[in-house]
């Protein structure tokens, strides 16, 4: 196949950014989407230009690390799946493909494709953990958990942390993944202790780092690679309300 396309082309924080031509031939229908990257780059670098800066590091959906806008949709037009399992199979012969970084206050963009998401991280310190001093490891059957629980926090869990339901949100919020993180503990019974500090502690966290607030448009869950429910951020207020209403 050959495939057309414009990249987001930005040497640095400060630098000015615009959109780049380049058109990839001989690309296999097997080819991962991150793979067609690395080709295009081969060429760059053969040629003594700069190769497109893009995050990746497993390749197998699980790391949260790749991601970026294919024709204005984070990870692109397959639902469920992140960039890096994209495949070009997906598209076809003399498709034009507009990548562009995620774009939002709380995701300063490095370079070209690459933003920096340590935001998400600081969330997490902020109270995605539990702290309680439980000595050596228990007998796996010690706390029974009814199995529709662990479900539900399993699935909470999935979250990767890859920012694209910040990237889909207008108002550049990151309340699906904070939701996810906090509703994981909540329903869990060695999430317990901490319960209300930490949801006040993440929210907190949250709007400080400059994430926009929800307005219910769902985009968010339309994009998410992992397909976390919204029904998480519904949680996620509901705990909020009830600590700071008992403090
Ligand atoms: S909620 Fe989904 S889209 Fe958002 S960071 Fe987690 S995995 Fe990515
Ligand atoms: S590179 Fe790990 S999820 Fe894509």
């Amino acid at each position: 196949m050959r495939i057309f396309l414009k990249v987001w082309r930005q040497s640095g924080p400060r630098a000015a950014g615009e959109l780049v031509d380049y058109t990839v031939e001989h690309v296999s229908p097997d080819m991962s989407f991150l793979e067609m990257l690395d080709v295009v780059n081969e060429g760059l670098i053969a040629a003594g230009r700069d190769p497109i800066a893009f995050d990746s590091d497993c390749r197998e959906g699980i790391c949260g690390a790749c991601g970026f806008l294919v024709n204005g949709v984070p990870h692109g037009p397959d639902p469920g799946t992140t960039v890096c399992q994209l495949h070009m199979r997906r598209f076809k012969d003399n498709d034009r493909l507009v990548l562009e970084p995620w774009r939002a206050k709380a995701f300063p963009l490095v370079k070209d494709l690459v933003v920096d998401r340590s935001a998400l991280d600081r969330i997490v310190q902020a109270g995605g953990y539990t702290s309680v001093n439980v000595g050596g490891a228990p007998d796996g059957n010690a706390i029974l958990i009814p199995g529709p629980v662990v479900e539900q926090a399993m699935d909470s869990a999935a979250c990767i942390g890859c920012g694209a339901c910040v990237a889909a949100c207008k108002n550049a919020s990151a309340v699906l993944f904070t939701s996810s993180k906090i509703s994981h503990l909540a329903l869990l019974p060695q999430g317990q202790v901490e319960r209300g500090r930490r949801a006040i502690a993440m929210v907190d966290r949250h709007d400080t780092e400059g994430f926009g607030s929800c307005s219910n448009e769902g985009e968010c869950e339309a994009v998410c690679p992992k397909e976390i429910s919204i029904d998480n951020i519904a949680r996620m207020n509901r705990e909020y309300f009830r600590a700071v209403l008992a403090r």
